[in-house]
């Protein structure tokens, strides 16, 4: 009996995604460090490797529901942004930037089309799923939520009112990592993976005090975007350049899947930040 079998078994739960295809994106403003707008981007390559990305999620099991892309929007392929949702409530977003206002219409639309959804409007500025996390069986469901360079500390307690839940606050202090959803993620209902160094000397101790058994990512893991990953709580879906990490997540009893999604990169995203989560 090796060690891996005495691991617990992590089981995968079908999930229902929204995602947004890259038709318009390209890189034209700087909104993160990771974007420079003199670095040209391959939208039809972006587009095949983003279809890699829903492909792999429906040969997972997973339902994934396609977002309209608006021309002039090049951003709106980033769909986590648009809103978080959590039992059947989708608390929507406020973006930080000018750029990406007019995003936050499509999803809303989006949510309001559906009997399954109720849309709560945001009056504070938040960036959805990319600054939120959820976790239904940690400490009977909790939310964690970034924040420092986008979402505004008052969007936590937003939420909290708009999703009935703890919504435990998490202050970024490196700017490469500017979203929560960039140096965090959930890997299955209770446990999460991350980046210490990207969050304060304090929520590094509210995080530990949390998830004693956390995944722990390094440095070279959060630059190649291996955080920004979507787990079905066994298949953790990362991307290619993240070959390192998928050995850490593996060791812990988890499946890695690889996709190529380098294209996005140059706009600051990888798989997460494609990938809005709809919880009924
Ligand atoms: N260019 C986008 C921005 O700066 C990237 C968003 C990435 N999305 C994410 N969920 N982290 O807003």
């Amino acid at each position: 009996m090796t060690e891996r079998d005495l691991l617990p078994t992590r089981q995968p739960r079908p999930r229902t995604y929204l995602m947004c295809p890259p038709e318009h994106y390209v890189v034209e403003y700087a909104i993160n460090p990771w974007m420079d707008t003199t670095t040209p981007v391959d939208t039809a390559l972006a587009v095949k490797q983003w279809d890699g990305l829903r492909q792999t999620m429906v040969d997972l099991g997973h339902t994934v529901h396609v977002l309209n892309p608006t021309p002039g929007l090049p951003d709106m392929v980033f769909a986590a942004n648009g809103a978080f949702v959590v039992d059947g409530v989708a608390y929507g977003a406020k973006f930080r930037y000018p750029q990406r206002a007019d995003e936050a219409a499509g999803h809303r639309a989006f949510y309001e089309a559906r009997d399954d959804y109720r849309f709560v409007a945001p009056t504070q500025i938040n960036e959805g799923e990319g600054d939120f996390a959820y976790l239904p069986n940690a400490h009977g469901g909790i939310a964690l939520a970034g924040y420092g360079f986008r979402t505004e500390p008052a969007a936590h307690a937003e939420a909290a009112e708009a999703l009935g839940r703890p919504v435990i606050s998490l202050k970024l202090v490196d700017p490469r990592f500017y979203h929560l959803d960039v140096a965090l993620a959930a890997l299955d209902d209770e446990n999460v993976t991350y980046f210490p160094g990207a969050f304060s000397e304090a929520s590094q101790q509210v995080l530990a005090q949390l998830f004693p058994n956390a995944v722990i990512a390094d440095e070279a893991d959060a630059l190649a975007f291996a955080l920004n990953l979507v787990s079905d709580g066994h298949n953790v879906v990362i991307n290619t350049e993240s070959a390192a990490y998928g050995e850490k997540v593996a060791a812990a009893g988890y499946h890695p899947v690889m996709v190529e999604l380098g294209e996005l990169k140059k706009g600051g995203g990888s798989i997460k930040c494609c990938i809005a989560e709809l919880r009924d």
